[in-house]
């Protein structure tokens, strides 16, 4: 046998010179949940690990993550339901939650990139993405609303957006908007490609937004689809998006090398809440090792194409790359 590529995996250090993806902490993104309070910590029962944050915890975490070397903070608020309303006005309000965290975590760790997510369901009374009027969510109505959150989140001081509601045309909306009012340097990660998929499940536990009535079908893509994802692809690369999102992660990593094969601009998986959440159900069963899945989990995204990670494990898997 002249061939026998088992020679290339004789050693740990044969096996790191040919290893072909690598996995560090600077891919990674960190989502959290941030809620009202001091000192509080609230667990989330279906992501084991997983807390929403008060603002003082939050800036502490985040002290924790960029020293071990992730990126980014991506945050998303638990709304009180007082303040909900179908407009989500509560989004736009200087003084809100989400502001105040941004504004906080640019004063304790101004280096760690912070990215906002860009959606009305943590703020409308609906559940929903966008407007809801009998029952349809309305598309053009909604954009001048997300245009309006964003600017709102580039005054606190973000460096990153991430428009995650799926409506047609907000990436350039987004873009105007930020443009006209002076945050030309404003990012924006556009959630280009986002599936209507089962796993969000314990994330709308988390901040309680599941959509009162009706699914996100008629925005969120069907899970059936890929030449779908090629359309998203170029449409939100001719909108001004900076970095293309697709999600879920695993159960997509062909959406993954689809969009490496079809852009230039850099590309993030996010490793949702269910598949977060599968992880941790089955390692505490005892039926798989949590540590060695997770991180297989997050080399197999980078492997299909991902520049950068979203995970709910950053902080783990950047204590464990460090070890
Ligand atoms: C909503 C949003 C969702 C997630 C991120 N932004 C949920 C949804 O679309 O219902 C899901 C993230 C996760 O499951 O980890 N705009």
């Amino acid at each position: 046998m002249i061939n026998r590529p088992r020679r290339n995996r004789l050693t740990p250090r044969i096996r790191a010179l040919v290893g072909e993806t690598t996995i560090q902490p600077k891919n990674l993104v960190w989502p959290t949940f941030v809620q009202e309070g001091k000192s509080q910590r609230t667990p989330i029962v279906s992501m084991p690990g997983i807390s929403r944050l008060s603002i003082d915890q939050l800036v502490a975490d985040s002290k924790k993550a960029f020293d071990l070397g992730v990126a980014a903070v991506a945050l998303f608020p638990a709304i009180d339901d007082s303040l909900k309303n179908p407009e989500g006005k509560e989004s736009v309000n200087p003084d809100g939650l989400l502001q105040r965290a941004v504004k906080e975590l640019k004063k304790e760790v101004p280096e760690l990139v912070v990215i906002t997510d860009v959606a009305l369901d943590p703020y409308s009374s609906d559940g929903h993405d966008g407007l809801v009027q009998n029952g349809q969510i309305l598309n053009d109505e909604t954009l001048p609303l997300l245009a309006a959150m964003a600017v709102a989140q580039a005054k606190a001081g973000v460096d990153v957006v991430a428009p995650s509601d799926m409506m047609d045309g907000r990436i350039e909306a987004i873009r105007w908007a930020l443009d006209g009012a002076g945050f030309e340097n404003v990012l924006i990660c556009s959630y280009c490609a986002k599936y209507a998929s089962a796993f969000y499940g314990p994330f709308r536990d988390a901040l309680e937004s599941t959509p009162k009535e009706g699914d996100k079908k008629t925005y969120q893509m069907d899970p059936a689809n890929t030449r779908e994802a090629i359309r998203e692809i170029h449409l939100d690369e001719e909108e001004g998006a900076d970095w293309l999102l697709i999600k879920p992660g695993l159960p997509y990593l062909d959406v993954i090398r689809l969009t490496r094969e079809h852009s230039e601009l850099p590309i993030a998986a996010y490793h949702v809440s269910g598949e977060y959440a599968m992880l941790k159900a089955a390692a505490e069963k005892g039926w798989l090792d949590y540590e060695s899945c997770l991180m297989e989990s997050l080399l197999s995204m980078r492997r299909a194409g991902a520049d950068m990670i979203f995970t709910y494990a950053a902080i783990e898997a950047a204590s464990l790359l460090q070890q």
